[in-house]
Parts: C-alpha cells; sequence; structure tokens
C-alpha cells in the first residue's frame, strides 16, 4: 500500500513537474565561420513549436576563430554547457550544426556526467571531410583535396580544426595516425581513453542524424550519416562501415537499441539547415521533448 502510494506519487510527480516546467533547455552549437547569432529563425522555431524552451546558442569561437583546433574548442563549450546540465535535473537536448556536430561529439565523450537526451547533428561531417569547397580554397589557394593531406596530416595543420576531421580515403593510414580528433573520437587510433569515451557517449537517448543531398558543402554528404568514401572515392553507408561493424565507439549498439534516427532532406544547402522550417518540422521537432 505505502510503495503503491510512492509509486503514484512519483508518477504524479513527475507528470506535474514536467508540465510546470516544460521542454528540456536546448543547447545549440554553431559551425565553422558562423556565430550564434545565425541561430535566430532555429531560434524562433522552437519558441513556436515549443513555447517556454529555454534555448542557449553558444557564443564562442565565432568566425575565424571556429579554425582553433577542436579540443580547445570542446574545452570551451564545455565550460558553457557543463552550468546548463547542472541547472536541468531533467537534462537537456543539444542540436549542433556543421562543424559543431564534432564539437558536441567530444563533449559527449569526455564528459562522465553528461545529461544529453537527443544529440541532433545537423549536417554534421561526422565521418570526416574530402572535397574541394569555398571554404577549403579560401584557407588553403595552394591546395586541393587531393594533397591537401600534405598540411592536414603534420602537428602543424593538426592546430587547425577543418584538418582534425580532414579524412582523405587515399591516405586513411596517415589519417588513422595523424588525427589528433577524428581518429580519436572514433578510436580508429585506440587509446587509453577508449572504452570511458564510448561508455560517455552511450549515454545520451536519441542520436538524430541530418543531412541531404544538395549540402554542397559536407563531401560526401552521408558522412551527415557517418556513411563515407572507400579508397576508390565510392560511398559506403554507415552500416559498412568498420566503425559500425566492430562498435568502435558505440554507434551500433545506438542502433540496437533503436536510439539512432537518420533524417534525410533534399533540396537544402549547407548554410540553410538551420533557418528551414520544413527541416525543422521533419527531423528536429519531435525530438526536443
Ligand atoms: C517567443 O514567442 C513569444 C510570443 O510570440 C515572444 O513574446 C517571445 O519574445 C519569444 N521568445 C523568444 C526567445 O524568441
Ligand atoms: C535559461 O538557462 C540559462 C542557463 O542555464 C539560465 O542562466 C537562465 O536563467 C535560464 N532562463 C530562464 C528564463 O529560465
Ligand atoms: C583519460 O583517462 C585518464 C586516466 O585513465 C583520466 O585521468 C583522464 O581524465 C581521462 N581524460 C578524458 C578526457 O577522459
Ligand atoms: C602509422 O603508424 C604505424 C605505427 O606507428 C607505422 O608502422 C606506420 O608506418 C605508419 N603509417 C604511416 C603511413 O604513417
Ligand atoms: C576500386 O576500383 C578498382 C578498379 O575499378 C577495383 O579493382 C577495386 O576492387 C575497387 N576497390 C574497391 C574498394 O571497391
Ligand atoms: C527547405 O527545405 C525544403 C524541403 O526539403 C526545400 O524544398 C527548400 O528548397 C528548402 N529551402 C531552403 C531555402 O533551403
Amino acid at each position: 500500500m505505502y510503495a503503491a502510494c510512492i509509486l503514484l506519487w512519483t508518477l504524479l510527480g513527475s507528470c506535474f513537474l514536467s508540465t510546470v516546467f516544460g521542454y528540456k533547455p536546448v543547447v545549440v552549437v554553431h559551425g565553422l565561420f558562423d556565430s550564434s547569432a545565425d541561430f535566430t529563425d532555429l531560434n524562433q522555431f522552437i519558441n513556436q513549436s515549443h513555447p517556454g524552451t529555454n534555448v542557449s546558442v553558444i557564443d564562442l569561437f565565432d568566425r575565424s576563430a571556429s579554425l582553433l583546433p577542436l579540443w580547445k574548442q570542446v574545452e570551451g563549450f564545455k565550460e558553457a554547457i557543463y552550468p546548463i546540465m547542472q541547472n536541468s535535473a531533467d537534462g537537456v537536448n543539444l542540436i549542433c550544426y556543421s562543424q559543431g556536430g564534432l564539437i558536441c561529439r567530444g563533449i559527449l565523450s569526455v564528459l562522465p556526467d553528461h545529461n544529453v537526451h537527443s544529440f541532433i547533428s545537423l549536417s554534421s561531417p561526422q565521418a570526416g571531410q574530402y572535397g574541394d569547397t569555398d571554404y577549403l580554397k579560401y584557407l588553403f589557394p595552394k591546395f586541393v583535396k587531393s594533397n591537401i593531406y600534405r598540411v592536414c596530416y603534420t602537428s602543424l595543420g593538426q592546430r587547425i580544426s577543418i584538418c582534425n576531421y580532414w579524412n582523405d580515403p587515399h591516405h586513411r593510414e596517415m589519417y588513422v595516425n595523424s588525427s589528433d580528433y577524428l581518429a580519436l573520437l572514433n578510436n580508429e587510433r585506440p587509446h587509453p581513453n577508449s572504452t570511458v569515451w564510448k561508455e560517455n557517449f552511450l549515454r545520451i537517448k536519441k542520436l538524430v542524424l541530418i543531412g541531404g543531398p544538395d549540402d554542397g558543402v559536407i563531401m560526401p554528404w552521408q558522412s551527415s550519416h557517418f556513411g563515407f568514401y572507400d579508397d576508390n572515392e565510392t560511398v559506403v553507408e554507415m552500416k559498412y562501415q568498420d566503425a559500425f561493424l566492430r562498435d568502435l565507439f558505440g554507434l551500433k549498439t545506438l542502433y540496437a537499441r533503436g536510439d539512432l534516427e537518420m533524417c534525410s532532406v533534399p533540396g537544402v544547402q549547407h548554410v540553410y539547415w538551420h533557418s528551414n522550417e520544413t527541416v525543422y518540422k521533419t527531423c528536429i521537432e519531435k525530438w526536443l521533448t
């Protein structure tokens, strides 16, 4: 009887609390060369569909500062986000755009007591990047995708964010040996914290991968869904990737748990992912409870 009352009270109590306090806070992490100011549309979509949600767009490493090494950015964003997590007993949801999606994976790997429910990866090069883009031409005018590994896979190169996830399919072994970020996150190069990072990452309740064929910047675009090129530059989807098959960092576990969602939207160029209401309605809204 007593136990039943406690149970009933617990159930009613938590229903009551979630109605009063509403939706979990949302934390947004921006991408390369942008800043928190670029997320007003997303903020509005959330405010309209989930009124009262406390949305924090973290204003750090804006514009050219987004080129700083990703571990440095992980430290900075972590400092800013951790107090928000601590303020929210019910947990938080994360929306991480483009390069920000890799920063968020870093945070989720190294933070043992994070309380992230949905980790929403919005057109992020999760399996790496290999393509000639305007960003690349701007940063390395004298290089093309086929030879940029010469810069990126050096210790100097690894001090630039995009080199941290540059993944040249023709130089796999150099990537595995030299990438100080993605190859470690993916446990492609094993390290003493591999197991712990995987456990930490797996604390998320839901991984939502969003991307699409008209992105134009993420190359291949399937990298947003953990697909990538083989050494013939043919895209191999996530389910046939070594990191998935060997469950190197938890992807296969999430998939088996039924907690991996993929959302693919055509007709969206890279810079419009966070301001496109169709994308919000189709791929994001339902995970922000
Ligand atoms: C959310 O919408 C309400 C009503 O339209 C508005 O008053 C409020 O300023 C909005 N808040 C944010 C953060 O956009
Ligand atoms: C929103 O969250 C931030 C960070 O946790 C907090 O400082 C702020 O007080 C919150 N705002 C509201 C209206 O709850
Ligand atoms: C890595 O592991 C060591 C010891 O096992 C621990 O002290 C350190 O905090 C860990 N670092 C991260 C980032 O997980
Ligand atoms: C990668 O590292 C391994 C082990 O240190 C070494 O044997 C191999 O030659 C390296 N490969 C390249 C391409 O650097
Ligand atoms: C790459 O293409 C070559 C020649 O077409 C073929 O022999 C080889 O099996 C292909 N490799 C992969 C990994 O598909
Ligand atoms: C928004 O998404 C829709 C549906 O996928 C697409 O047709 C449209 O072109 C997009 N608009 C912009 C500005 O990206």
